[in-house]
């Protein structure tokens, strides 16, 4: 078996553990950030510094890869490792999530999700099959199942109807796989609804997957009510499996997600306000392009050990932004990935210490949005 997920150490006074999962690319020690490289590439960093920034695995999207090279390419090209050259582990979405935010150009049918292409407005179909067809030809270590992110709000009737298609789904994807040396992760999902998550995770447990997802968080609800769906779910799926909380990445996210056994997660954030101008930095963010910055000759962050911050100041980083440069775009996203890893290397060093529950209190005291 190619895949293997081992539990290290469990923190005493919450949900929190290290781990070690073991793919064909190597191994990945959780909690993980995974940066999202959506078009094989982690926009504006080279491998060489996604790989500095101390990035264990990556993210593909099944959806776009799809439309454009197109998977076949990929295929021809020996998959998405070799076509990007990045040898580390690669994780896929299933492109569910991308389809559902096509909004009028996509319909969802018991078969799958029909849609139009942004591009072209060329007609294509996503069954669980195709998916999984797709994320073969890509040779991810990890693919996600297809589903359906449950929009929110939505009304108990449309969520649970939406969960047990979602449920057939992650069976259809599962009968669909032919390679042995890549890993399926389920989704779970249920909307704000404890008892529908609930019955979601034992459901999604029951299949029997690698790894559990939890899908349909972060979509526009408060962060106490995330918090309370996360808790129902993860009392749910099996403890010696991977968790992975999809698309939240958010500094506080990710130590309250860590406290409540996520092993995994990932987000656009951090190189996405990259490109718009702002930094991570312990306490939130920091809006570089604003005036304040004009004259602070400081590094982003002083305690910080990227390229960014070692080599340039604030002044100078804000300067680029108010020009257009593009490298400030490309220093503000090895900033910002590097700062989301090394939190998480952080957490990891305390779990490992048993001193995870004082670092989240003064982690969440200090932590303004
Ligand atoms: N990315 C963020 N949320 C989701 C989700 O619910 N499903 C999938 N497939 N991807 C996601
Ligand atoms: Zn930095």
């Amino acid at each position: 078996m190619e895949f293997n997920f081992r539990v290290e150490k469990r923190d005493g006074g919450s949900k929190a553990r290290t781990g070690v999962l073991h793919t064909p690319h190597g191994e990945i020690k959780t909690p993980v950030f995974m940066p999202v490289g959506t078009q094989a590439t982690v926009k504006a960093m080279t491998n060489d510094q996604v790989l500095h920034a101390g990035a264990q695995i990556i993210l593909g999207n099944t959806y776009h890869l799809y439309m454009r090279p197109g998977h076949e390419l990929i295929r021809e090209a020996g998959g998405l490792h070799q076509f990007m050259n990045w040898k580390k582990p690669i994780l896929t979405d299933s492109g569910g999530f991308q389809v559902f935010s096509l909004g009028d150009l996509r319909k969802l049918t018991e078969e799958g999700a029909a849609f139009q292409s942004h591009l072209d407005g060329s007609r294509h179909m996503f069954t669980p099959e195709k998916v999984v067809e797709i994320e073969e030809a890509l040779g991810s270590d990890i693919m996600m199942v297809l589903d359906e992110c449950t929009p929110y709000p939505a009304d108990f009737d449309y969520t649970k109807h939406s969960m047990e298609r979602t449920h057939r789904w992650a069976k259809r994807c599962k009968d669909a796989q032919t390679r042995g040396d890549q890993a399926l992760f389920g989704i779970v999902q249920g909307g704000m609804y404890p008892d529908l998550r609930k019955r979601s995770a034992e459901e999604i447990a029951k299949l029997d997957f690698i790894g559990n997802a939890i899908g349909g968080l972060s979509v526009g609800e408060p962060k106490p009510m995330m918090y309370e769906m996360l808790d129902v779910v993860t009392d749910v799926l099996p403890e010696e499996k991977p968790r992975y909380l999809m698309g939240v990445g958010t500094a506080d996210c990710l130590v309250e997600g860590v406290a409540r056994g996520v092993d995994m997660f990932d987000c656009v954030l951090q190189t996405r306000i990259a490109r718009n101008g702002t930094a991570l930095v312990r306490n939130g963010k920091l809006v570089i392009r604003n005036a304040e910055y004009a004259k602070d000759f400081r590094p982003i962050d002083e305690t910080c050990d990227c390229y960014a911050c070692k080599n340039h100041t604030r002044a100078y980083i804000r300067h680029l932004v108010k020009t257009n440069e593009i490298l400030g775009a490309i220093l503000l996203s090895i900033h910002n990935t590097r700062f989301t890893i090394r939190l998480m290397e952080e957490i990891h060093g305390h779990i490992e210490a048993g001193t995870f529950g004082e670092f989240r209190r003064e982690f969440m005291d200090n932590f303004r949005l």
